[in-house]
């Protein structure tokens, strides 16, 4: 019997029909959720990424979803990634029509009292390799990409040595879906992706690293 009803409370829980005790009067807008997202994104640089496998593969149309490394360091909406051409993921984008892919940042779940009630987001987009850059360009994205993974130094393109091929990539964001708690207090929906591009970008100062786009290093 009360196996069923804590079975009970946490689907209703999942399903955020829960008022948590806590709660305040206030509940999270669009905009709010904009700048929110705008925080994960720079805060918390490891995320998964999402793929699906390609026709010719044993697996095919399934999904597949690993850990993986983002930078902010291309003008927002866009992420910077160091991809490697052998990891399944890379393997999986580049070979499914429109490099369509998702990745996911979520707040560590770590001291939370409900990680369920903390925010995460989905940034759905496609995966452009950028194998040619300049020496100023990819010397701009290496300083800004281990400022966030000071590790990722020991694969940046062209290391001497390196046990890894990489290749600077840039994931360029069409949609998004943020989820940001508990419904009754946080946001639940897609944020237009104008909007998340602006959100927040006065806040974020020079600290935020190098800015890359395509012929031009804005800094
Ligand atoms: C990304 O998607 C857009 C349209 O959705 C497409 O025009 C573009 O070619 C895609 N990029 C790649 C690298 O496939």
């Amino acid at each position: 019997m009360f196996r069923l009803a804590a079975l009970l409370s946490l689907l209703s829980i999942a399903a955020g029909m829960v008022v948590p005790p806590n709660s305040q009067a206030h509940r999270e807008t669009l905009a709010e959720a904009a700048v929110n997202t705008k925080g994960l994104v720079h805060k918390y640089t490891t995320g998964t990424m999402a793929s699906v496998f390609p026709h010719a593969s044993d697996h095919a149309g399934r999904p597949f979803a690993l850990m993986e490394y983002h930078a902010p360091c291309h003008p927002s909406p866009s992420l910077t990634f160091l991809l490697l051409p052998i990891s399944l993921s890379t393997n999986n984008i580049l070979h499914t029509d429109h490099h369509y892919a998702t990745y996911t940042i979520t707040t560590p779940p770590e001291g939370a009292r409900s990680p369920m009630g903390q925010g995460r987001v989905a940034l759905m987009g496609n995966i452009t390799l950028l194998p040619e850059l300049s020496p100023t360009e990819s010397h701009a994205l290496a300083s800004c990409y281990t400022r966030y993974h000071p590790d990722a130094r020991w694969w940046l393109p062209d290391t001497v040595g390196s046990p890894h091929t990489s290749v600077w990539a840039r994931m360029d964001v069409d949609d998004i879906y943020y989820v940001g708690g508990f419904g009754d207090t946080h946001y639940i929906g897609h944020i237009p992706v104008d909007l998340y591009a602006q959100a927040g970008e006065h806040r974020l100062g020079s600290g935020s690293g190098a800015r890359v786009s395509e012929g031009q290093v804005v800094l």
